[in-house]
């Protein structure tokens, strides 16, 4: 079963003065085994530790906009995580990618670990 989550860009703060002038799109999220040849995962999110009970996201292009988590059914719920190699997000604990963040580069076998445990709502990626 597919979840899309509800389009919410989110355009990174830079005081740069060339900001790109487009939205990213957002991850989808897929259970384990279903993930579309034609998208490269991003990041696994997991209800439980050590990467049990998993949602694996996926999008066609980097950087990922913001997603929405909580609209997949991991509301304030997700306890490990793994980003792909080249890829690192940055989880939020609203569901609009404000609030408390917490960067992850890699897998994180346990959230509570960094203090962020059931905290994650939302999250963007970027190729490292
Ligand atoms: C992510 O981790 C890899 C491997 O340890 C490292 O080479 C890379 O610099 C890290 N990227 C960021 C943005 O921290």
């Amino acid at each position: 079963m597919l979840f899309r989550p509800i389009a919410l860009f989110a355009l990174a703060a830079s005081a740069s003065a060339s900001i790109i002038a487009r939205a990213a799109a957002p991850a989808v999220a897929h259970t384990p085994g279903s993930l579309s040849t034609l998208a490269i995962q991003v990041l696994e999110t997991c209800v439980d530790t050590n990467l049990n009970n998993c949602l694996i996201w996926s999008a066609t292009t980097l950087p990922v906009g913001c997603t929405n988590i909580a609209a997949a059914g991991q509301a304030s719920d997700v306890s490990s995580v793994s980003t792909v190699a080249g890829v690192v997000c940055t989880l939020f604990s609203s569901t609009t990618c404000t609030g408390t963040s917490q960067i992850i580069n890699g897998t994180l076998n346990a959230l509570a670990v960094v203090g962020y445990d059931n905290t994650a709502n939302s999250f963007t990626c970027v190729s490292s």
